[in-house]
């Protein structure tokens, strides 16, 4: 190991899997937080045991690192199932889907992530699936084909998506349970690099929790992440206890600011205030100005900035506010561009 501390500025969408797995909550009473969807997803579970019953198919929505497929987990956990994952970019015929649905042990979860992206064809393969339990598959080809009608066994959909706008409503109306992931307090996020640092067993002060947990962003991936890359700071130059300075300390030098945005949130804000002079700018055009796509932008960027107050969005676009040159330091134009 090199004794150059190992700090970047952190990546959002990039997946730390080594350490999700060990920092992934396990069961509803690990997961912090979120109260009402826990208390509502504990009743669902419950009752669906009781049964004996396969749980209603389920919906997260929300942008990334909130929590969606750790909730996926926890709910075969919980309901004492297996969970089958895949990614709805990794299937591409109807074979594909009939492969995971056939396979199923009763009951099971299986988890769709990014379930927006799923082909428009193969979304009509879940829809008997998810119904009635149904699987039509064609049989031989040409003038010998016809169609056959698996039996499924009872199974539980859960889909992800950080986009639940994309689906298409006869999809999205087939998930009797759905909830959307709002951003996380300072308070619960401090619980949560709290309970990462036990794991880790990192030496965490109560106000380096604070600091850490007020520039996550709202994050739970964002604050395991800096609570690893702050820990590594106060390894290598500060004996080894996080508190807040050298918290303070270790994000400054990941160019994080007290807000917790990082260099492309405060590019985005500097084009708006800047080059398109408060706004309205649409998405696409300010996507090209920080050469990023648009999506990421819409995505994982753009809800945090709307949460922090700093940009609105109006029917012509995004407007700076006031309070966007003031962190930026800029001078505030005459009249409030989100007014507009
Ligand atoms: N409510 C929570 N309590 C504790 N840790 C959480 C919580 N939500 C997310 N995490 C942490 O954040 C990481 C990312 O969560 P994940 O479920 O992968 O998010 P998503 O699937 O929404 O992108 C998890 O590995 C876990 O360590
Ligand atoms: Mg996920």
């Amino acid at each position: 190991m090199s004794d150059i501390p190992r700090i970047h500025t952190p990546g959002i969408l990039d997946e730390d899997d080594a350490v999700a797995v060990t920092l992934r909550p396990r069961r509803l009473r690990d997961f912090v937080g979120q109260e009402g969807l826990r208390e509502q997803l504990a009743v669902s579970v419950e009752a669906a045991r009781a049964r004996g019953e396969a749980l209603d198919h389920v919906l997260f929505a929300g942008p990334p690192g909130l929590g969606k497929t750790s909730l996926a987990q926890i709910l075969a956990e919980e309901l004492g199932v297996p969970c089958v994952s895949t990614a709805a970019p990794a299937l591409e015929r109807k074979g594909d889907v009939a492969a995971f649905l056939t396979a199923l042990e009763p009951r099971s979860v299986f988890f769709v992530d990014e379930i927006h992206r799923l082909p428009r064809a193969l979304e009509e393969t879940f829809y008997p699936a998810m119904e009635d339990g149904k699987l039509p598959i064609t049989v031989g080809q040409g003038a010998g084909a016809r169609v056959m009608t698996l039996d499924l066994p009872p199974f539980t959909l859960v889909g992800a998506t950080t986009r639940a706008g994309r689906l298409t409503t006869p999809l999205r109306d087939r998930f009797g349970i759905q909830h959307r992931l709002e951003p996380y307090g300072v308070a619960d996020l401090g619980l949560i690099v709290q309970r990462s640092a036990g794991i880790l067993g990192i030496e965490l002060a109560p106000d380096g929790a604070e600091a850490i947990a007020a520039r996550s962003r709202g994050t739970p991936r964002v604050a395991n992440r800096l609570l690893k890359r702050v820990r590594d700071y106060a390894e290598v130059r500060a004996g080894g206890v996080v508190t807040a300075p050298v918290a303070d300390a270790a994000l400054g030098l990941m160019e994080v600011d007290r807000l917790g945005l990082d260099r492309l949130d405060r590019e985005i804000l500097g084009a708006i205030c800047e080059k398109f002079e408060g706004g309205p700018v649409g998405l696409s055009t300010l996507a090209v100005a920080v050469q990023e796509e648009t999506d990421t932008l819409e995505d994982v960027y753009e809800p945090y900035l709307l949460q922090c107050g700093l940009i609105k969005r109006t029917p012509r676009g995004r407007v700076a506010t006031f309070r966007a040159y003031a962190h930026l330091g800029l001078e505030p134009p005459a009249t409030d561009p989100a007014l507009f």
